[in-house]
């Protein structure tokens, strides 16, 4: 099984893990040879990858720390809880809302305490209306894994995946025509989407029992070493660790998804450039481990070697994460197997869709 963009689906090809629409409602079960019939109606949801079982990929069964079902009820409970922020200045949410929360992000705890060796697989499997959610649940889980990483204790991990999961709570006072507008923002509209940091610090000021660190989080998590973020312009040391964690999986995780404005970026090219970044902008030691957390060529990943071959990956290699396991592709058809381990001339030279 592998994940292949929308665009490149062919009819006839097999669906490997179900689909789900925007109401989180079954749209296609997996199993299903693909008509031309289905495929509209998934360009019509807007979904932009599917897994597809395929000669080449066959026997690779892609691992995520977060089952599909666990990340459909998350983003059903985001989903909830954002609406009744929705253009609304405070919101007084009740014990029993922020509680769903909270079992959500113990339920992820968990499953991020019991994995020890699984590997964060960017997999986005909505349509883009569903960024905001999908990027929360996405964001908590990825923010959990890394301060796990930092060896950070069990309490503090757990608000840190609440502040996480809202962080972008204060978009739902900001008009969707100017969140997903494809051309740039007047100077207006990017003062009201910079808005959002505060917005959401007061939508949750009321709610006692999300913390002050889980509220510092969806205050601070734009701001930059540097001093150069928003919304009050703070320099390293008055940045605390649990908000670089989130703003640094933050900003890994929109450019590894596809926005109205942009198709996503490759895992090992947003990685480049939060490197870059990391130099001024976050935390290097985050940046660090957050190499340690994330697959960069998850099995299925098409990728091509440095002497123009073209191969599949087949297992990834946690000591060295730029040499896993590949087998050739000729011709559509599997070829031999090369441990990259062992060919220390031989190198990824980029991921590629086929
Ligand atoms: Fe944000």
């Amino acid at each position: 099984m592998r994940l292949k963009s929308i665009e490149r689906i062919a009819v006839g090809e097999v669906l490997g893990k179900s689909v789900y629409d925007d109401k989180c409602q079954l749209l296609l079960a997996r199993n299903v040879a693909l008509t031309q019939n289905y495929i509209d109606r998934l360009k019509q949801a807007s979904i932009q990858c599917i897994y597809i079982e395929d000669e080449i990929s066959e026997g690779i069964e892609p691992e995520n720390v977060v089952s599909q079902e666990l990340k459909l009820k998350s983003v059903n409970v985001i989903q909830n809880v954002f609406k009744q922020a929705t253009g609304k200045k405070s919101v007084g949410f009740d014990a029993m809302q922020v509680d769903q929360i909270k079992d959500i992000i113990d339920e992820m705890m968990e499953i991020v305490f019991s994995h020890r060796d699984t590997l964060y697989v960017m997999a986005e499997l909505m349509g883009t209306d569903m960024y905001t959610y999908n990027h929360s649940a996405e964001v908590a889980v990825l923010s959990m894994l890394v301060a796990k990483s930092l060896g950070l204790n069990h309490q503090f991990i757990q608000k840190i995946g609440v502040g996480a999961m809202l962080h972008d709570i204060g978009k739902m006072k900001i008009p969707n025509e100017v969140l997903n507008k494809i051309t740039p923002l007047s100077d207006e509209e990017m003062k009201l989407v910079k808005e959002h940091a505060r917005f959401g610090y007061d939508i949750l000021k009321e709610s006692i029992s999300i913390s002050p660190i889980s509220r510092q989080i969806i205050l601070l998590h734009h701001e930059k070493l540097d001093g150069n973020g928003y919304p009050m312009r703070l320099t390293a040391d008055e940045i605390p660790v649990h908000v670089r964690i989130v703003t640094m999986c933050d900003i890994f995780n929109a450019l590894v998804s596809n926005r109205a404005y942009r198709e996503k970026l490759n895992v090992d090219e947003a990685l480049e450039i939060l490197r870059a970044e990391a130099i001024y902008q976050l935390d290097r030691e985050i940046y660090y481990h957050l190499l340690k957390v994330v697959n960069i060529y998850p099995p299925g990943t098409i990728v091509e070697l440095s002497n123009g071959t073209i191969g599949i990956v087949i297992k990834e290699n946690r000591e060295a994460q730029t040499r896993p396991l590949v087998q050739l592709i000729v011709n559509n058809k599997k070829g031999d197997i090369v441990n990259l381990m062992d060919n220390l001339t031989l190198f990824i030279t980029k991921t590629i869709e086929l």
